[in-house]
Formats: C-alpha cells, sequence, structure tokens
C-alpha cells in the first residue's frame, strides 16, 4: 500500500515553524502584510482566496483582500497593482488567476513590483529561478520541492516527467527541479496536450508530476511501479451525494494508481494546503528581505 504523502499535515508543521520563526523576529517592526486581488466572482478561485486570508491569520501575516467587478477594465486593475506596490505596509501582492478572459493577464503581472511578487511569476523571478539565483519560487513548485524533501525522497539523479506546461506550475517546477543542488538535480522531462505516446514516458517516470486540469488523467497503466505521483489537480466532479453537489477529485486516477505507486499526495489535503504555505513562506522572506532579518524560509 503506498504512503499517503498528507499535505495537510506538513502543511501544519511548516505553518508553526513559519508562525514561530514571525515571532523571534518582530521587534518594533511593522508586522507582515499580504495584499490580494481578486478579479470577479469564480467560485474556485473565492474558496482559494477565502483560504489564503484564513492561513495568514493563523501564522501571524496581515491580509487584505481587494474584490474588484469582473468588468474591471485593465486600467483599474493596473492601478489598484501600483498602489499596492507603493504601499510601504504590503510586503506581497497576489493577483488570484486566472483573470477574466478581457484582461490582458501578462501585463497585469508584469507590473507586479518583483520585490513583493511572493507569487514568483513576474518574469524577473521567473530569470532568477531558471538562472539557478531563485528569490520566490512560484507556490505551488516549491510546495512539490518541500513535500518531496520533508519525506526523504530522493530527486538526485532521478527521472520526473510533468504532465502540463503552465506558467504556474509546470514550467517552473521543471526549473526547480533540474537545478544543482539538494531537493533537486533531476532528470526532467515536460509533457502536454501535444505530446506524442504519453504513456510512454509518463510510465518511466520515478515521480511524475501531474498539472494538467483533467479529472483522473493519469492511471494505473500510464505511472511506474514504486514510483512518487505528485497531483497537483483539483476539479470538481458532480456528485449528487455531497452537500455541495460536487467533489473534488485529481488528475490522477487515485484508486487505479494507489496500488502500484510507492508515494502520493491525496486530493484534496495534499498538494492544495502546501501552495497555500509556501505563500506564507514567500509574504514572511519579502518582509524579512526588507527589514534586514536573518532567518530560515524556503
Ligand atoms: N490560481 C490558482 N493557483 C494560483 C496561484 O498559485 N497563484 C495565483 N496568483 N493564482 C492561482
Amino acid at each position: 500500500m503506498a504512503i499517503i504523502l498528507d499535505g495537510n499535515k506538513l502543511s501544519q508543521q511548516i505553518r508553526s515553524e513559519l508562525k514561530l520563526e514571525l515571532e523571534n523576529l518582530i521587534g518594533h517592526q511593522k508586522p507582515p502584510k499580504l495584499s490580494v486581488i481578486l478579479v470577479g466572482d469564480d467560485a474556485a478561485s473565492s474558496v482559494y482566496v477565502r483560504n489564503k486570508e484564513k492561513a495568514c491569520n493563523d501564522v501571524g501575516i496581515l491580509t487584505e483582500t481587494f474584490r474588484m467587478p469582473s468588468d474591471s477594465n485593465q486600467k483599474e486593475i493596473l492601478a489598484q497593482v501600483n498602489t499596492l506596490n507603493n504601499d510601504l505596509n504590503v510586503d506581497g501582492i497576489l493577483v488570484q488567476l486566472p483573470l477574466p478572459s478581457h484582461v490582458d493577464e501578462i501585463e497585469v503581472i508584469n507590473t507586479i513590483d518583483p520585490s513583493k511578487d511572493v507569487d514568483g511569476i513576474h518574469p524577473f523571478n521567473l530569470g532568477q529561478l531558471v538562472q539557478g539565483s531563485p528569490i520566490f519560487v512560484p507556490c505551488t513548485p516549491l510546495g512539490i520541492q518541500q513535500i518531496l524533501l520533508r519525506n526523504d525522497i530522493e530527486t538526485r539523479g532521478k527521472r520526473v516527467v510533468i504532465c502540463g506546461r503552465s506558467n504556474i506550475v509546470g514550467k517552473p517546477v521543471a526549473s526547480l527541479l533540474s537545478q544543482r543542488g539538494v531537493g533537486a538535480d533531476a532528470t526532467v522531462t515536460i509533457c502536454h496536450s501535444r505530446t506524442d505516446n504519453l504513456p510512454n514516458i509518463t510510465s518511466n517516470a520515478d515521480i511524475l508530476i501531474a498539472a494538467i486540469g483533467q479529472a483522473n488523467f493519469i492511471d494505473g497503466n500510464m505511472v511506474k511501479p514504486g514510483s512518487t505521483v505528485i497531483d497537483v489537480g483539483i476539479n470538481r466532479m458532480d456528485d449528487p451525494t455531497k452537500k455541495r453537489g460536487y467533489r473534488l477529485v485529481g488528475d490522477v486516477d487515485y484508486e487505479s494508481v494507489i496500488e502500484k505507486v510507492y508515494a502520493i499526495t491525496p486530493v484534496p489535503g495534499g498538494v492544495g494546503p502546501m501552495t497555500i504555505t509556501m505563500l506564507l513562506n514567500n509574504t514572511l522572506k519579502s518582509w524579512m528581505k526588507s527589514n534586514h532579518l536573518p532567518g530560515n524560509v524556503a
């Protein structure tokens, strides 16, 4: 039976470490603060943002969310980002993605002050990552690396296959795990919707990272026996037996994979909570940098 990589438990542990770190460092400075911009009323995004607010409160990070109507225009959104860029009380800025389709998402991301880009998605921070001198690493990739590190799953010399090429998960996690160093040094392959003969590639992976956004896409025939599977997917599936009318499933068909693998992250309760925990990590890191405080964060 596979090891279940419990992201809730690991998150709790790291959040108490971050809380302690903050308590030890805080003197007369203003406390760290994360500002979130949420445009529109996408149900899943609203849930994520509420979870982020709660997590900040738990570790002592101040937080505020700017909820903007779904028909906000480009200029209004950029103005809000610039207000936060110029606010000395703000250490971290997160623009919840996806933005409505009429918005130029790239321009919004490129407007965030890189020194407050705790999501690690500004080209400056992505460039630093690719260069091998990361400052803010995107939260999901960093969370995945922490899951592997803290469960003693070796990456050095291992074959990592990533399904998905998004700017926020697939591309940065490939950079992170192929870097030199502890928790990295992997041989990485990125697959996507145009990849020929996908099962041939995934079934050679020592570590398979599924970030496709399609429910139950990876089944037992696509994984290598004894491998580790990291499921980044969060998909809603209709389920009349649930009060909400749906349940959350990953990109991996958990039941068909679990008998075969060494370890797997569940959905929910795997990568999801770790993404939020790394957002707290990065916000604390930003605050430490601007206050010239030493510290022990990822
Ligand atoms: N939407 C889903 N995940 C994320 C994330 O990590 N950051 C942002 N900004 N938006 C998201």
